[in-house]
């Protein structure tokens, strides 16, 4: 288990496995303790790899017997972490059988049990916990699954063959990696629907759950029809099984996994009724299934070679997971949701000890590197390719992807070729933003002369742990348009595309009396720097048609009043406070983007901005800052919020669509303004009277902000205490909006709560990561947030490695803050390194942000 020091995997060390696999058949005699695992692997020299020892990954599997060709093995070697034994150079049979017990795999990687339940985790490397394998995604087989078992429900990938009493059989044809399969057995009930694809193939859909769960389905089999006819639509792409199973896990490392035909999920990400779920649950719900059910397409039937090019699949799926949900609730307020968890999730993973490039080049454990980097960023990357070629040359390249690629594990090497095949257009530089870690920053000047807009740009890419070398430009595509001063627009949007360290365009806009309105859409992932006066900005804020950037202007002005608040103590800029009046109150605009308007930056982004500009975030004057800023807006903005409480023009009766939850999210943004100034009295009217939890929630927020909220904590408590997803809210909120510094105390009695159950990973991260997200209570001043995050993480690294070393990023910024912070956190990280005990996965992240 614990390596004396585990080793680094390298990129440039990657060699093709020397066999072939032919075909899979797996049995499994499930038992709790003793689940006995029997495999048939049809194998044959790869003749394009060099010969070799036939080597299996295997972790934790007792091997009962083993023969190639029937014949017993001759000489196997057998470690920690698999076996290595000669083998013919002509095709051959491998047979054996082992032992693993499911009871005690609380890692939730491999086959494990939850609430009673069988069920797997492979990706990235689980299938080696479950048998001996080659566990690497460029070995592609069809996989047989016989599953025996007194369970009512028993579920594989692909489609269902015989089922007797007391087993079941599943075959999947088509090749697949085996970090791609999956099992299930249990007591489950079925949700279910067809869908008849544009092929004319009539699909069964199941989600399953656990008996009682059934009521809380519908939305995600309406989220799953609804992605499954977009990718026929966007991207020509069917299904390819006659059966899609998806199941709802309560006990999940995390998201959902996008298993051939029987996708597994974390059950928050599947189960939402009115009463329990938030719009911003049904939007996530919505998100997830369709990133999973994409995989079948960008994942599954095209993979990756190696884990280095995971953003191959999670770039491109998640890529498509947003334009998917932009088409269906729209665009403008999608991507400012996007463009903020980039910002505060990559961009701060980028400024930080744990920067990597979109395609790593090594990792110690792989499980590490599912980040936002290789997630978000690497959509990111899509959405810049797709604006550089058009949206008609993104589409044939697309085709051309599928056809030339369809049961291949690629690179990202293959992925270039592709757009560069369909257009002609060399991208050698655009592969740079794969290889280059850091945020670039694009300064900009604009002035006009004679009326031509002209831009300078200069890039620079910072310094990153991972590459000292200086850094090369990247192609930048910046969307440009600009804005007259009497408010119309005078250049519709262009494209520049940036190549150079320092470049310059020239637009002609015919009037010398406008402002330059730049990277519109945020056409890349950079960090723009612009010196214009606050007077342009509220003239964009105001009058900008590209939304993205209207909102932009804003989002700016309201920093900058917040630093300034922040490091001089002042009082909030009244120009910030005299442009919200506008553009909240334009009935014209879109509720949901109205309300966005109203959200300040978070304190992380507060202290994450300062750090940028060279100053040491307090997280206390921030916290403070941002406190007086509500109640000035409060304040300023009293009339307009009353006015939308009063009408706020939602239909009665609650539906999940993006129309009512946006007005929902206004009114509940004016509520928690309101609550800032009234001491709480519409907010618990609102929270005693609400059918739905977005509502309650919305009431429920601003009361802990307040610290008025006992009652009503009290009251949700009694309501909600048998419902687990609910209950996790009820435990990360109010950690989560405890004001100043008294979310570190609150967690700190609340891990002694008797529904604080440690093990379950969603549970955890309501309470521990509930803490880490209150920026004020995690930093404050006397180390009790760090102490109490490093104790838990501690106690849960033994137990689930992966959820403990995702969570060890809460660290991550340490070196933003003052001398006496970064000694507690350096401490509190020692302190763990010190046991000698971490798990290879949170040991390197520990190594890591301590710089090693
Ligand atoms: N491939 C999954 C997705 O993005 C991610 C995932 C789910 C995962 N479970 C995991 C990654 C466990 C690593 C370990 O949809
Ligand atoms: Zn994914």
């Amino acid at each position: 288990m614990k390596d004396a020091a585990p080793r680094a995997v390298h990129l440039s060390q990657y060699r093709p496995f020397p066999y072939l696999v032919d075909d899979v058949s797996l049995t499994f005699h499930l038992h709790p303790t003793e689940t006995h695992v029997v495999s048939r692997i049809a194998f044959r020299p790869n003749p394009e790899a060099e010969r070799g020892p036939l080597h299996l990954d295997g972790e934790g599997v007792r091997l009962v017997r083993a023969t190639i060709d029937g014949a017993p093995l001759r000489d196997p070697r057998i470690d920690d972490h698999g076996l290595t034994v000669e083998a013919p150079d002509t095709p051959f049979v491998w047979e054996a059988e082992v032992v693993i017990d499911p009871s005690a795999n609380t890692a939730l990687e491999g086959l494990y049990m939850s609430n009673g339940m069988f069920c797997t985790q492979c990706e990235a490397e689980g299938f080696r916990k479950i048998t001996y394998y080659p566990d690497r995604p460029d070995v592609m087989a069809p996989f047989d699954v016989r599953i025996v078992s007194d369970l009512p429900v028993l579920l594989s990938n692909g489609d269902p063959g015989d089922r007797g009493i007391g087993s079941a059989q599943w075959s999947d044809p088509h090749p697949k990696p085996a970090y791609l399969f999956a099992l299930v057995a249990g007591d489950l009930v079925a949700h279910s629907d067809r869908f008849v694809t544009m092929e004319g193939r009539d699909v069964a859909l199941n989600i399953w759950v656990r008996p009682g769960d059934e009521g809380r389905c519908a939305y995600a089999m309406d989220a799953l029809k609804r992605s499954m006819s977009w990718d026929e639509r966007v991207y020509g792409r069917a299904y390819d099984l006659d059966v899609f199973n998806i199941v709802a896990v309560d006990d999940f490392n995390m998201g959902a996994m996008e298993n051939k035909g029987l996708n597994i999920f974390n059950a928050r990400y599947v189960l939402a009724s009115p009463e329990t779920a938030t719009d911003a649950d049904y939007a996530r719900i919505e998100a997830i299934i369709a990133h999973e059910y994409f995989h079948n397409w960008t994942g599954n039937r095209i993979t990756c070679r190696d884990w280095f090019q995971l953003c191959l699949k999670e770039g491109l799926t998640v890529y498509r997971d947003q334009h998917f949900s932009g088409d269906e609730r729209g665009h403008a307020v999608k991507r400012i949701e996007d463009v903020q968890i980039l910002r505060g999730r990559q961009f701060r993973e980028d400024a930080g000890p744990l920067a990597h490039p979109v395609r790593p080049r090594s990792y110690i454990e792989i499980n590490n590197f599912y980040t936002a980097t290789v997630y978000e960023k690497g959509a990111e990357l899509i959405g810049m390719l797709r604006s550089l070629v058009g949206d008609e040359a993104y589409r044939r390249a697309l085709d051309l992807y599928f056809e030339r690629h369809d049961g291949q594990a690629c690179t990202i090497e293959d992925w270039l070729r592709i757009f560069e095949d369909a257009t002609g257009r060399d991208l050698a530089q655009f592969a740079l933003w794969y290889a280059q870690a850091g945020t670039p920053r694009l300064d900009v000047t604009t002035r006009i002369e004679d009326g031509t807009l002209i831009l300078d740009f200069a890039q620079h890419l910072p310094e990153t742990p991972d590459m000292e070398e200086k850094k090369a430009p990247q192609v930048i595509p910046v969307a440009v348009g600009a804005i007259g001063r009497d408010g119309r627009e005078v250049l519709p949007t262009r494209l520049v595309e940036v190549t150079c360290a320092e470049q310059s365009a020239r637009f002609e806009i015919g009037t010398d009396d406008a402002v330059a309105s730049v990277l519109r859409g945020f056409s890349a992932p950079v960090i723009l720097r612009q010196d214009i006066p606050r007077a342009d900005r509220a003239l964009l804020f105001a009058h900008d048609t590209d939304p993205f950037n209207k909102w932009e202007a804003g989002r700016t002005l309201a920093k900058d009043a917040l630093a300034a608040m922040i490091t001089d103590g002042g009082e909030p800029d009244p120009a910030y406070l005299d442009a919200l009046p506008s553009v909240v109150g334009d009935e014209t605009l879109d509720p949901a983007f109205r309300a966005l308007v109203l959200g300040l930056p978070s304190d992380d982004d507060m202290a994450q901005t300062l750090a940028q500009a060279h100053h040491v975030p307090d997280p206390r004057s921030i916290d403070a800052a941002r406190q007086r800023m509500q109640v000035a807006m409060a304040r300023h903005l009293e009339a307009d919020f009353r006015a939308v409480i009063e009408s706020p023009g939602i239909p009665d009766g609650y539906s999940p669509d993006a129309e009512s939850a946006g007005r929902r999210s206004l009114r509940n943004a004016a509520l928690a303004h309101l609550t800032l100034i009234d001491g709480g009295d519409l907010a618990r009217a609102q929270f005693s009277q609400a059918d739905n939890m977005t509502d309650s929630l919305g009431a429920l927020v601003p009361l802990i902000r307040i610290g008025a909220a006992e009652d009503a904590l009290a009251a949700f408590y009694d309501r909600w205490q048998n419902d687990r997803l609910v209950l996790d809210k009820w435990f990360s909120l109010q950690i989560g909006a405890a004001p100043g510094e008294t979310g570190a105390a609150i967690a700190a009695r609340l891990v002694e709560h008797p529904d604080f159950d440690w093990k379950n990973p969603n549970r955890f991260r309501s309470v521990i990561g509930g803490l880490g997200m209150n920026h004020s209570s995690f930093h404050a001043a006397d180390g009790s947030g760090y102490r109490l995050v490093a104790d838990w993480l501690l106690r849960l690294d033994p137990v689930n490695p992966q959820t403990a070393a995702r969570m060890t990023t809460l660290f991550e910024t340490w070196k933003r803050y003052d001398v006496d912070r970064q000694e507690m956190i350096r401490d509190a990280l020692e302190r763990m390194r010190a046991t000698g005990e971490l798990s290879r996965d949170t040991g390197e992240m520990v190594g890591r942000i301590l710089g090693r």
